[in-house]
């Protein structure tokens, strides 16, 4: 069966008294609307339409961003979710199968759910995802009957006894495309709120014969958000579930709580992760890594056995080999550390390349920017870069070579050399006491 999936996207989120369109706002260092695409992705859409409104043109160039297939189709007046959904009609022309309509601020349907939902499909014309609600407040009542889903009533159009059912609508609907596009064209908007409702078709289908249902899913799965503490709780739910996932894997988090995860971080097992790391989008960790307290990580990779922090920083392309050790207050970036480097200590390493087993020295810096450009600083295998170098890029220096603490490089170093670049010290036998004694005696005159 061929899935296409609609996204419905098109709300502005007046609660989230924000610019940004609701659906961009992020989750784990991703859009909602990304997560909301992540978990349709499930099913293997062969189509996936978002249909945007408020902020179109940053919503559209999100999706683009997720998946540059995307059809994005524009809902110029939000007359409700019917209405929604029609406009997506035209770019499923020619479709054949089912429509899954989602929605973007509606970020965690898990997967299970939504092949449940595939499931009943089987029996069912629609299907319509419900849960049991601990307050059901606001949300559409699904009237049933056994297994049949009679139809849905929206709260303001609620009678009492209708509000006093907690079976409620989640919004995600599934149906064979073109019978939710007939469907659809029979909603009208004489109710409460003058739209165009989605969740009158499930009454229109058994009116005409077709069958409805509902499949049932934890209350979290559904969580919404409108507002800003409603994305503090869906951040706060889905960091518990991503470290949870990560306990399940085989990962070590003494302090679980404390690790910030992103919504793409892989971590492999036998890793540990201490207290209080923070991750960025785009990070792997590979199995027997060792993450150690306060380190930040994006868009790097760490290889097996590596060992980093604590309080180190890898930027975007930060590139750690096997059993690489990056020391506390070492940021890495645009960096690959061959296999056994170590800089354990207050170094910064952007635009470089550094071969096996190279030994950086504390308070080493590669100069990679020069005001306008940047440039890459090449370090051979074996080297033994001194306390305190500048290493002046472009610069290389050759496998097994040395450079002096302290020194200010700025030519290439051959391999196996040594070089040096700081002033000849001098030493002057006494002058020290002379110098402070004259001091002291000035500052006694009061001078
Ligand atoms: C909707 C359901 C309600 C359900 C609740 C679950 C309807 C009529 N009601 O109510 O039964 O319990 O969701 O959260 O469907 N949207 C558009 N264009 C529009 C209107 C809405 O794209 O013209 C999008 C919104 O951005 C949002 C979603 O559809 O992502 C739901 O719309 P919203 O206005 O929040 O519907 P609710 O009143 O919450
Ligand atoms: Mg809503």
């Amino acid at each position: 069966m061929s899935i296409a999936l609609i996204v419905l996207a098109a709300g502005k989120g007046t609660r989230m008294q924000s610019d940004l369109p609701k659906v961009l706002h992020r989750i784990a260092h991703a859009p909602m609307l990304w997560h909301a695409l992540r978990a349709g992705s499930a099913l293997a859409p062969e189509r996936t339409v978002v249909v945007a409104g408020h902020g179109a043109d940053l919503v559209e160039t999100s999706a683009l961003e997720y998946d540059p297939e995307m059809r994005v189709v524009l809902q110029e007046e939000q007359l409700g979710t019917a209405h929604a959904v029609a406009q997506a009609r035209p770019a499923l022309d020619g479709f054949e199968g089912d429509a899954i309509v989602l929605y973007g601020d509606t970020p965690f349907i898990s997967e299970a759910t939504l092949n449940a939902m595939a499931e009943a499909r089987r029996k069912h014309d629609i299907v319509v995802l419900g849960f049991e609600a601990a307050d059901p407040a606001r949300y559409g009542r699904l009237v049933t009957e056994g297994d049949d889903l009679l139809r849905i009533v929206e709260f303001k159009d609620a009678t009492e006894e209708e509000r006093a059912l907690t079976l409620c609508n989640s919004g995600v609907v599934a149906a064979d495309a073109q019978t939710m596009f007939e469907l659809i064209e029979a909603v009208g908007n004489a109710n409460a709120s003058g739209e165009y409702y989605l969740t009158d078709i499930p009454g229109i289908a058994r009116a005409r014969g077709l069958s409805a249902t509902v499949v049932r899913c934890p209350e979290a799965e559904t969580l919404g958000v409108n507002s800003r503490a409603d994305l503090a709780a869906a951040e706060a739910a889905f960091q518990a579930r991503a470290r949870a996932e990560l306990l399940d894997l085989g990962v070590t988090l003494p302090a679980p709580e404390t690790v910030h995860l992103a919504w793409d971080t892989v971590i492999g097992r036998d890793s540990e992760i201490e207290q209080n790391v923070v991750f960025g989008p785009q990070v792997t960790v590979e199995s027997g890594a060792r993450i150690r307290a306060f380190s930040h990580l994006e868009g790097c990779h760490v290889s097996r056995g590596a060992i980093v922090g604590p309080y180190a920083r890898l930027r975007p392309g930060a590139e750690l080999g096997e059993d690489v050790h990056v020391g506390n207050f070492v940021e890495v970036k645009n960096a690959i550390l061959h296999e056994g480097v170590k800089a354990n200590h207050l170094t910064y390493l952007g635009d470089a390349e550094i071969g096996r087993k190279t030994n950086i020295g504390a308070g080493t810096i590669t100069c990679n920017y020069d005001g306008v450009f940047k440039h890459k600083t090449t370090i051979g295998e074996g080297a033994f870069i001194g306390s305190d170098t500048m290493l002046v890029a472009p610069v290389t220096i050759g496998d097994g070579a040395m450079t002096g603490s302290g020194s200010t490089i700025t030519e290439d170093v051959p391999a196996g050399a040594l070089a040096l670049s700081r002033a000849p010290q001098q030493v002057k036998p006494g002058m020290a006491t002379k110098l402070m004694n004259m001091l002291r005696s000035r500052k006694a005159k009061g001078q």
